[in-house]
């Protein structure tokens, strides 16, 4: 047999007092899809920084065709043909989107005279591959998901023999991800290997040849992806049976007609459009729709984080004046942002402070001082119930794996004890089992009286958690489907605007 293209022997990682990885091997063949699966805060993310010579390894070796090798640099992986596709965005906002994809490259080969028009070109015949994004505007007017699809487009920019696609899709919709797949398929047709990290098994199961799985920073095993089940990693993954992935929805007769939160009439002129709805007591509703289609924008009019031309917003039937996002959290509105690095948490600040943040003021004795034990308290309390993994709370939030990150973000809006939470892509990054614990969570709230909004491009998330779903198309809700009609066919069409005549005719 051919050597492998990359081969890890007994790789272990320290950060300081921490053992993110323990005597790890992983072999990467030639033309395969390769995924690596493990729970968060297991070690993915570590190692493939370690093969992208980003970080260094304790120890361990790695090989390239069988030789050993050392990445000391991004540089040096570069030179070697390894490409890297952060977990994390991390593009330069104020630089164009050619100009993003292209540092990498032009930095390599220097030279005094660059043509623009010539980048410029080149990018957008890369990008065209994967959406119609144009190339000449800035990064920081994105959104998420595109700058996402900048950074996979800065990586077919590069001319590599190994990439690696650290958590891909986990900001892309559907139409979007089978776009990526298609061109991971092209890539591997023509011999080039891919590590593809993603919580998603569905995924996994149509793209990946091979799948390994590592848990608490140690190697488990390797198998083909046609000799095991879903089932089969998850167990190896979380070291138990998951029975449940999704908590009981409302029985028939249990939904409430009380309204919670409602929405009357809400437009911004431009991205939303007389939007009408009311979240009931005991439910959780969810939103669905494609990328851009304005959810984030409609969650972002309701918490007063973009302003309003029309429209009032009643909780618990009392007209609530909400202008900006702190009058949204005085009245017991928070919003969880789907970018969690840009509004979600405070990186250098500790997970304890990120935690405690939103509510200062209960923290606070009358002389303004801030009660350090009692904030501690907190931010254990929720550690402890969202499973978070880390050495205490006192570490900084940036020292946690992704999906511990999440974790944060969403425990920092369960502080406020809020009326309504307008969650948005809530369980983005986080693994199967963790993700399962939140679901439960977010029922037994939903169940106490609290509001719950669910914003998801995953429709199995859509589709398994909430009771009701809103579908917005461009700014507007396309329709509503209830626990009967529920289908990921009728979101589609929905979202997409297939089929509406004829539900119209329907309805007439
Ligand atoms: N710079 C750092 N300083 C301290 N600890 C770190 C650092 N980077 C990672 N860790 C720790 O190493 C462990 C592995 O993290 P890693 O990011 O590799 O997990 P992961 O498998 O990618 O998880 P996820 O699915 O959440 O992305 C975690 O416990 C994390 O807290
Ligand atoms: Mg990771």
């Amino acid at each position: 047999m051919a050597e492998p293209v990359l081969s890890i022997h007994g790789v272990t990682k320290h950060f300081g007092a921490i053992r993110a990885l323990t005597d790890v091997d992983f072999t990467l063949e030639k033309g395969e899809i390769h995924a690596l699966c493990g729970e968060n805060g297991a070690g993915k993310s570590t190692l493939m920084n370690v093969i992208a010579g980003v970080l260094q390894p304790s120890e361990g070796e790695i090989r390239v065709d069988g030789k050993a090798v050392r990445i000391s640099s991004p540089a040096v992986a570069q030179t070697l043909g390894i490409g890297l596709v952060h977990q994390e965005i991390a593009l330069c906002p104020d630089a164009t989107v050619a100009e993003n994809m292209f540092m990498a490259a032009t930095n390599r080969r220097r030279t005094l005279f660059m043509n623009y028009r010539k980048l410029e070109r080149d990018a957008q015949a890369v990008m065209n591959r994967l959406a119609a994004i144009d190339v000449r505007g800035k990064v920081a007017n994105l959104p998420i998901s595109s700058q996402q699809l900048v950074e996979i487009a800065k990586a077919l920019t590069l001319d590599c023999r190994v990439l690696i696609l650290d958590e891909p899709t986990a900001a892309l919709t559907e139409t979007e991800a089978q776009q990526l797949f298609s061109i991971i398929r092209d890539l591997k047709a023509n011999g080039i290997s891919i590590i593809y990290i993603s919580h998603r098994m569905a995924e996994i199961f149509n793209l990946c040849d091979r799948v390994t799985v590592f848990r608490d920073g140690r190697y488990v095993c390797t198998d083909r992806i046609a000799d095991v089940t879903p089932d089969d990693v998850v167990r190896r993954m979380v070291g138990r049976e998951i029975t449940q992935l999704y908590p009981n929805k409302l029985g028939p007769g249990e939904a409430s007609t009380e309204a919670i939160l409602e929405v009357g009439g809400m437009g911004d002129g431009t991205r939303f459009h007389d939007v009408r709805f009311a979240l009931r007591k005991g439910e959780i509703l969810g939103i669905g729709g494609l990328i851009g289609s304005g959810r984030t924008e409609i969650a972002e009019g309701i918490c007063g984080l973009r302003s309003r031309t029309s429209g009032d917003i009643r909780l618990h039937g009392r007209l609530q004046e909400i202008r900006a996002y702190s009058d949204a959290v005085k009245a017991g509105i928070v919003y969880l942002s789907e970018d969690r690095k840009g509004s979600g948490v405070f990186l250098e600040m500790s997970i304890a402070q990120n935690i405690s943040v939103l509510t200062l003021k209960a923290l606070t004795n009358h002389a303004g001082l801030l009660n350090g034990r009692a904030e501690a308290a907190l931010a254990q309390d929720f550690a402890r119930r969202l499973a978070v993994r880390t050495s205490g709370v006192e570490a900084p939030v940036k020292s946690l794996s992704g999906g511990n990150q999440q974790k944060v973000a969403i425990a920092k809006q369960l502080a406020v004890e809020p009326k309504v939470i307008l969650m948005d892509e809530p369980t983005r990054g986080i693994d199967v089992g963790a993700k399962a614990e939140i679901h439960r969570l977010l029922r037994e709230l939903a169940r106490s009286g609290i509001g719950i909004v669910v914003i998801s491009s995953e429709m199995p998330e859509l589709l398994g958690l909430c009771d009701r779903v809103l579908v917005v198309r461009e700014g507007r809700i396309a329709g509503e489907l209830g626990a009967e009609d529920m289908t990921e066919e009728a979101v589609i069409r929905l979202a997409s605007g297939i089929g509406t005549a004829r539900a119209a005719d329907h309805a007439a």
